[in-house]
């Protein structure tokens, strides 16, 4: 069985402590879009690792940690991840025997980096708060075929004649736009070619790694980065990330059809959390500003990338039903209830209003989006218990019991693992989607 693991929500939900937990039982772990935008956290023996862009197996011994072809891949940043991870002694072999990247990436290079901070800053209205990583940038020159490609960094003359193309239009807009200076592509140039030096031994065809993976039968294991509502498709757009961060995305992202046995698991929050703008239809920053402030205190909620403060809210079933179906979940893994413990009382959202109607579907336009209010069930809250002395969901105070009972009969969607707490430790797996049924 394979198995593919996504945010369900606005990111952060919790992706890589699961990816952590399930690497144990597969033996590739894949990222297939995105790129360091992310920032996926795991707490192994009390000690944190973040992680923007080797995928969250690495600190397993043996496996394969593969970055596909979706991926937007900044050698930088990626050389400085594999060092810090060397330093706190996580390879058990050569880093390039546990990771490889895609050919087909295509590269972050400074010019996406300075072009996304240009453009935030720029934006007197609609500014997306991005993570100023030059995600965007690259995925525009990607779709507009003046992209650089991983294996590019190894073609001399190619590279000449593909940097000078894609250069040329910047230049202008740089010059002309924002009154910045241009660049040059000599030292970029050489740049690059050292850059691709360097990242030789990492470089592989990925997807045929993993297309040799299925017929073998190795279990795989997709690491989504993100969430739903940040997919470029079906997203609150235009307040998205650049790649479609939804399940689909592992299939284009790593180069598979279709047809292999997989399970989708969605993470989730007990609550929610947005970083940037955008739409958050159940976003209590204003209306219950102690409960958020409360909430971003116990449970931590700053950027693992940006360090910026997250926007808090109550969980909302309307969008996770909507993500339920455009992943085509099978499982929920449900993090961070434990940040509830003690509270009064927990509201579900399960329908918005909107001009006057009722509503059970996310809106489409985002201006509706802005404007739909939440409708509640609220629920009693459930007592800080000793956890210690639960063995199993089942152990779990009656009214927690009946919070995650009612998230998965709204949904029709069974919670596979619950999560309390960063650690690997902190975990209580329902069923494992990697068995066979
Ligand atoms: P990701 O981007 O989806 O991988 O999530 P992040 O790593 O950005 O944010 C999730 C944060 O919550 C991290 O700091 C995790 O260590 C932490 N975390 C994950 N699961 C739990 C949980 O069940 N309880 C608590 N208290 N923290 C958790
Ligand atoms: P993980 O994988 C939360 C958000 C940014 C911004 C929007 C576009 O850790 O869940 P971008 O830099 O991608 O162009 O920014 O997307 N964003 C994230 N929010 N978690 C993430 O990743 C995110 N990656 C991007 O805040 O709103
Ligand atoms: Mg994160």
């Amino acid at each position: 069985m394979n198995v593919v693991i996504v945010g369900a929500q606005w990111g952060d939900e919790g992706k890589g402590k699961v990816v952590d937990l399930y690497s144990a039982q597969a033996e590739y772990i894949v990222r297939y879009q995105g790129g360091n935008n992310a920032g996926h956290t795991l707490v192994v023996n009390g000690r944190k690792t973040v992680l923007h862009l080797i995928p969250s197996g690495i600190l397993h011994p043996g496996k394969i940690c593969l970055i596909a072809n979706g991926v937007v891949f900044d050698p930088a940043v990626f050389f400085e991840e594999v060092e810090s991870l060397r330093a706190s002694n996580a390879f058990s072999a050569e880093p390039h025997e546990a990771v490889r990247v895609s050919e087909r990436a295509h590269v972050i290079l400074p010019y996406h980096r300075l072009l996304d901070k240009l453009r935030e800053e720029r934006a007197a209205k609609g500014k997306i708060g991005t993570t100023v990583r030059g995600i965007g940038p690259a995925y525009e020159d990607k779709v507009a075929r003046r992209g650089i490609q991983v294996v590019d960094l190894l073609r001399p003359e190619l590279l000449r004649a593909k940097l000078a193309k894609a250069i040329e239009e910047k230049n202008v807009l740089l010059k002309h736009h924002f009154g910045a200076p241009e660049i040059e592509i000599a030292p970029l140039y050489e740049e690059c070619l050292a850059l691709g030096e360097r990242l030789k031994p990492y470089i592989a065809d990925v997807r045929s790694l993993l297309a040799q993976a299925l017929e073998q039968e190795r279990p795989i294991l997709f690491e989504g980065a993100q969430g739903t509502l940040l997919d470029v498709d079906h997203g609150t757009y235009p307040y998205v990330t650049s790649s479609n961060t939804v399940s689909g995305g592992a299939l284009t992202g790593s180069g598979l059809g279709p047809g292999f046995p997989v399970r989708v698991i969605g993470i989730t929050k007990a609550y929610t959390t947005r970083v940037g703008t955008g739409p958050f239809p159940t976003e209590i920053e204003h209306t219950e500003a102690e409960t958020a402030r409360e909430i971003r205190r116990i449970g931590s909620e700053f950027g693992a990338t940006t360090g910026r403060p997250r926007r808090v809210g109550w969980l909302d079933l309307v969008a996770l039903k909507y993500a339920v179906e455009v992943n085509g979940i099978t499982g929920l893994a449900l993090m961070k209830a434990d940040i509830l413990d003690g509270f009064d009382h927990v509201k579900l959202c399960t329908s918005y209003r909107l001009g006057g109607n009722t509503v059970y579907d996310l809106p489409s336009c985002v201006e509706d989006l802005e404007r739909v209010e939440p409708a509640y069930e609220v629920l009693p809250g459930w007592p800080k218990y000793d956890r210690s002395k639960v063995q199993g969901i089942e152990d779990l105070p009656s009214e927690l019991k009946d919070y995650i009972r009612t998230i998965e009969e709204f949904l029709k969607v069974p919670v596979v693992l619950m999560s309390t707490g960063p650690g690997r430790e902190e975990t209580w797996i329902v069923s494992d989607p990697f068995q066979k049924i």
